[in-house]
């Protein structure tokens, strides 16, 4: 008795507290950090099974959490987590590619995911996960769609959701995901994925996407800063009801819907997307649609085509876009990733149904290396693109001059996208 009183002197009141029977009333848990070079990650279980439910979970600030194993924190109702640490992955590359949570989209891999309902996870300015994503970046090289690299943070299978002021560093592949998911509120995150492989272009990493979003509904991002490599909010199919303001994406591919159409015979759908309010600082592109060729090549993650669907009634307004490579305004039909020989575009033609689509003052200047086109909808002659429309386009070259417009087969357009 003497002992443990002793003991219990000696821990911080914090880990006293973490012993945790679900302290009454609060039915709080705080998450003792082991600090010793062993997995934190059956701590955050024990906290999350006691306290997931109409309860409090409390990553400690000023704590570095060892992330070993995959957290898959299921089952939370109504709970609320400050996550005022730090949570750091281990890089045990072999353990992540044979253990990572499978999502079938693309066979993606995930290192910590949330699911259920009423969830809010605030990071309180301090929260930071960090991905440790060098060694993933180095594995990876050349090989983007890599099998394995861990997603290190997801809204899985979620309804109503809250995730704000917290940071996401050098995440192995996509930073921010959400899946299966609707009603979320994404607020001030702060993501900044930068490789050394690369000392002249460090931003451009592959396959680290901002935020995404797949099968999920009525999700807003807002007020959030991103430095990443690859998209910097992609659209994935089946998003509907979405809304993107105020934020800000240095390095990035753009805001993007898509890939559509890789899984061969499957209709993705797109509906109802507005993204306003966003600056873009060295891009690659501007707002814009991707879709994959129209019969399959190779197979996901890298390969795919064949598939079908619409994207429709989408408005992409007030961006602002500095140094673009390619196209502020784009459509990009026939992506490819995968394999050699890819069929030349025309000769697979993706499908799908594009309507209700606009694109409206976009000011900035263009990459002064790169001939680059304002206004690029190159449409698929299989695929109908309609009710489209462009308005106060100023993304100009640096000498003011405009960009090349170039449409084919939109509805109502000429090839250099004059009104017919
Ligand atoms: C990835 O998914 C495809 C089907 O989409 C499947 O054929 C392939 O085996 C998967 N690869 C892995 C490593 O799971
Ligand atoms: C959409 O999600 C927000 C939370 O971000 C919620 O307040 C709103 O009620 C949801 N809208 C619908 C139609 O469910
Ligand atoms: C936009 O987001 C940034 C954080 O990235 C924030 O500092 C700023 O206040 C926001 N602007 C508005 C108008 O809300
Ligand atoms: C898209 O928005 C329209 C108008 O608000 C609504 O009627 C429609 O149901 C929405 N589509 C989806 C898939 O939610
Ligand atoms: C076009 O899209 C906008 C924005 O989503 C929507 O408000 C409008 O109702 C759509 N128009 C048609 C004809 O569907
Ligand atoms: C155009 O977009 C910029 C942001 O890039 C914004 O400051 C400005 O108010 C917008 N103009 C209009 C007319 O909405
Ligand atoms: C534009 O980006 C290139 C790299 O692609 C860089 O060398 C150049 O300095 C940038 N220009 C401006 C004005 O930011």
């Amino acid at each position: 008795m003497k002992f443990l009183r002793h003991v219990l002197q000696l821990l911080p009141a914090s880990l006293v507290f973490a012993a945790y029977t679900p302290s009454s009333p609060e039915h709080t848990c705080v998450i003792p950090a082991l600090n010793d070079g062993r997995d934190d990650a059956p701590a955050i279980r024990e906290a999350f099974d006691k306290c997931g439910k109409n309860g409090k979970v409390i990553f400690q600030k000023d704590t570095t959490y060892s992330i070993q194993t995959v957290l898959q924190l299921h089952d939370l109702k109504n709970v609320q987590v400050d996550m005022l640490g730090t949570l750091e992955y281990s890089t045990d590359v072999r353990y992540w590619i044979l253990h990572g949570s499978y999502y079938y989209f693309q066979n993606i891999s995930i290192a910590m995911e949330f699911s259920g309902e009423d969830i809010t996870i605030d990071g309180h300015g301090s929260g930071t996960i960090d991905g440790q994503g060098q060694v993933w970046y180095d594995l990876a090289l050349g090989v983007g769609g890599l099998y394995g690299r861990p997603i290190p943070f997801c809204l899985r299978n979620v309804k109503n959701a809250v995730a704000r002021n917290f940071k996401i560093l050098q995440s192995g592949k996509w930073n921010f995901v959400m899946l299966e998911s609707q009603n979320i509120l994404v607020d001030n995150i702060y993501l900044s994925s930068t490789s050394d492989d690369d000392q002249a272009n460090p931003g451009n990493l592959g396959n680290t996407d901002g935020f995404d979003t797949i099968n999920s509904d009525n999700i807003t991002i807002q007020n959030s800063w991103a430095n990443v490599g690859d998209d910097c909010v992609s659209f994935k199919p089946g998003s509907t009801n979405m809304h993107v303001k105020n934020l800000t994406c240095y390095n990035s591919a753009g805001i993007a819907i898509g890939s559509l159409g890789q899984y061969e015979g499957v209709r993705d759908v797109v509906e109802n997307i507005t993204a306003e309010d966003v600056t873009l600082i060295g891009s690659r592109n501007g707002a814009y649609i991707k879709t994959y060729v129209g019969k399959r090549t190779y197979w996901p993650p890298q390969g795919g085509g064949g598939g079908n669907g619409y994207v429709r009634n989408v408005v992409f307004k007030n961006f602002h876009i500095e140094n673009i490579t390619s196209s502020p305004v784009l459509i990009q039909q026939c992506t490819h990733w995968g394999g050699y020989n890819v069929p030349a575009c025309a000769d697979t033609p993706a499908t799908g149904y594009f309507s209700n689509i606009s694109w409206s003052n976009f000011t900035g200047y263009l990459n002064e290396k790169v001939g680059t086109k304002s206004i690029s909808w190159a449409c698929s002659p299989l695929a109908q693109c309609e009710g489209f429309s462009f308005k106060d386009i100023n993304v100009k070259s640096v000498d003011g001059a405009d960009g090349t417009y170039s449409c084919s087969n939109v509805d109502g357009y000429d090839a250099t996208c004059q009104k017919v």
